[in-house]
């Protein structure tokens, strides 16, 4: 039986861990779960809410860490979770993504020799001004076993020099949840509440400091939105950095004025937000995950950043790279409206989950 620590900190990761602790809980003869939550996000709409979507159980342990600058954040997580280690002598930690509770549970592992298995190993969009790059680069050092969601991430992991009984493709762990929940998202009725039923609309969401923390890019992309908008609404439920950033540059006003052209809600939930995405003509993102989940449901997705992390999604998904600059934006969304692939790249089946408990055991032995 192994006793397995798995961390989630912030939204990103509840989608990844929900999988691997249902899986667990099925294989309960192999393994005993703990669920810790570093409480990185903490606001209902971007933690509790995705807990009941999920079907996530209730964190055994709640280090409550919140907000502050990363090197805060970070070194609260750190403080915290050594002494969890420390009481339950884990067989396994198991980490998730690239965001500081990430690396911050992972570094602690490190130095207490206990092991720990990085899920989503591997992607590098090789960009170190983006604090998730420097997370995933220290996390594949100096994690135990390497979890890749694509074939890509084992390329970047052999050259930097990772041996190669550390590395296991098992595929995409999201999309797991994607195809677990998308029945149960189909009987939201957020398409309704939004006057979207029925009709062409598009879905953005921001959250990058790269794009929402400077306010000229800010700027120059919420006009690309509006110039969308006079085509086919789109729905921004809009992040709380993204929202405070809003009203500190004092953008707020110019987005009320281009409603309903363009619609700003709250973060939506997890149900909800698939719901809305899967009907979307278009998605405009700066996520990670969204990419990926536009790739496995072959809807358009521009990435309005410079590079992705994810490139799979670009050669054999639905997703384009297009940068910030809003005639670009504009083009591009305009000739994505009716471009449609089919994509499913390889181990993106719904049986990930699986395969990393059969490598946490077969690495343990
Ligand atoms: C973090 C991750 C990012 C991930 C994103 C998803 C890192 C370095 N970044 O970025 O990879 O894509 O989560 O959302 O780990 N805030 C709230 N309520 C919350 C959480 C945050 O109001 O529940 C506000 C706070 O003002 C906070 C700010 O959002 O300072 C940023 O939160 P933080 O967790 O530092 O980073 P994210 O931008 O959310």
């Amino acid at each position: 039986m192994l006793k397995v620590i798995n961390v989630v900190g912030a939204r990103p990761n509840f989608m990844k861990v929900a999988p691997i602790a249902e899986a667990m809980r099925r294989r309960g003869r192999e393994f005993a779960p703990l669920l810790v939550h570093t409480g990185q996000h903490y606001d209902a709409r971007m933690s509790d809410d995705f807990f009941r979507d999920l079907g996530l159980p209730r964190p055994d342990v709640h280090l409550g860490v919140g907000s502050g600058t990363h090197a805060q954040q970070t070194a609260a997580v750190m403080q915290r979770f050594e002494p969890v280690v420390l009481e339950h002598k884990p067989d396994w930690v198991v980490v998730v993504g690239d965001v500081n509770s990430t690396v911050a549970c992972a570094l602690v592992c490190a130095k207490l020799n206990t092991r720990v298995a990085h899920v989503e190993a591997g992607l590098r969009s090789r960009d170190r001004t983006m604090p998730e790059e420097i997370n995933r680069l220290l996390t594949d050092q100096i994690a135990d076993l390497l979890l890749t969601p694509s074939p890509d991430a084992d390329e970047n992991l052999r050259a930097e020099g990772i041996p190669a009984e550390r590395i296991r493709f098992v595929g995409n762990v999201m999309i797991d949840s994607l195809y677990a929940q998308l029945e149960r998202a189909s009987r939201s009725r957020v398409r309704e509440d939004l006057g979207v039923k029925g009709e062409p609309y598009a879905v953005v969401t921001l959250h990058r400091p790269s794009n929402v923390d400077e306010r000229a890019t800010l700027a120059r992309i919420l006009a690309a939105l509006e110039r969308i908008g006079e085509r086919l609404p789109v729905i921004f439920p809009i992040h709380p950095r993204t929202r405070a950033r809003l009203d500190e540059f004092g953008l707020a006003d110019d987005v009320r004025a281009a409603e309903p052209r363009l619609r700003l809600t709250e973060p939506l939930g997890y149900l909800d937000f698939l719901r809305l995405m899967s009907g979307a003509r278009l998605v405009l993102t700066d996520s990670g995950g969204l990419q990926e989940e536009t790739t496995a449901l072959n809807i358009p997705c521009l990435t309005l950043r410079e590079n992705t992390e994810r490139p799979i999604t670009v050669e054999l998904g639905t997703n384009r790279v297009v940068g910030t600059d809003a005639d670009r934006i504009v083009r591009e969304a305009f000739a994505s409206l009716d471009v449609r692939r089919e994509s499913a790249p390889p181990l993106w089946d719904g049986q990930a989950a699986d395969r990393i408990l059969n490598a946490l055991l077969e690495k343990q032995t």
